[in-house]
């Protein structure tokens, strides 16, 4: 007596198949908690680059004029790298002594924003994947707010800084 034959099962291949993309899809979500892609903009956290991104702007903008930050880089002359986000400003409170000269090189990190510091020549309109600059020269002491320049939603009016200059 023969044992029954179970080949020919018609679901037997949808059985496989299915198996197969749960193995995938598993595989896929494990991969993704492993690499954490970034895709806001901050940037923060990503271990992937992508370039044309705003993570991947922002890395290269990181390599080419240095992080977000004051620096002196030359005696009385600053640099202020300054990036801007949905609805902040980073840094957001930069000390310089009185008569610095301030370079500010912005970029938005999401969307479109711009920096103004009322009262100075400084009035920038930052585009997406661009870097603006402006130069001013705090000859007093004193804080000088500095503001979001383009409406730019919901948080625009918390996007505020100050430049304290003593
Ligand atoms: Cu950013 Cu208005």
């Amino acid at each position: 007596m023969e044992p029954p034959k179970h080949h020919g099962d018609p679901l037997a291949g949808m059985y496989v198949l299915a198996a197969i993309f749960l193995f995938v899809g598993g595989l896929v979500v494990v991969m993704m908690m492993f690499l954490r892609p970034n895709w806001d903009s901050r940037g923060e956290g990503a271990n992937l680059y992508i370039p044309g991104t705003s993570a991947g702007f922002m890395r290269e903008t990181e390599i080419k004029i240095g992080p977000p930050g004051v620096r002196e880089v030359s005696p009385g002359k600053y640099e202020v790298i300054l990036a801007a986000y949905n609805w902040s400003f980073s840094p957001n409170e930069i000390h310089v002594p009185a008569g610095s000269e301030v370079t500010f090189r912005a970029y938005s990190a999401e969307d479109y924003h711009g920096v103004m510091i009322p009262g100075t020549n400084v009035f920038i309109s930052l585009l997406q994947q661009e870097v603006s600059e402006a130069t001013h020269t705090f000859t007093e002491a004193g804080e000088y707010l500095f503001v979001c320049s383009y409406y730019c939603g919901g948080g625009h009016g918390s996007m505020v800084g100050r430049v304290i200059v003593n």
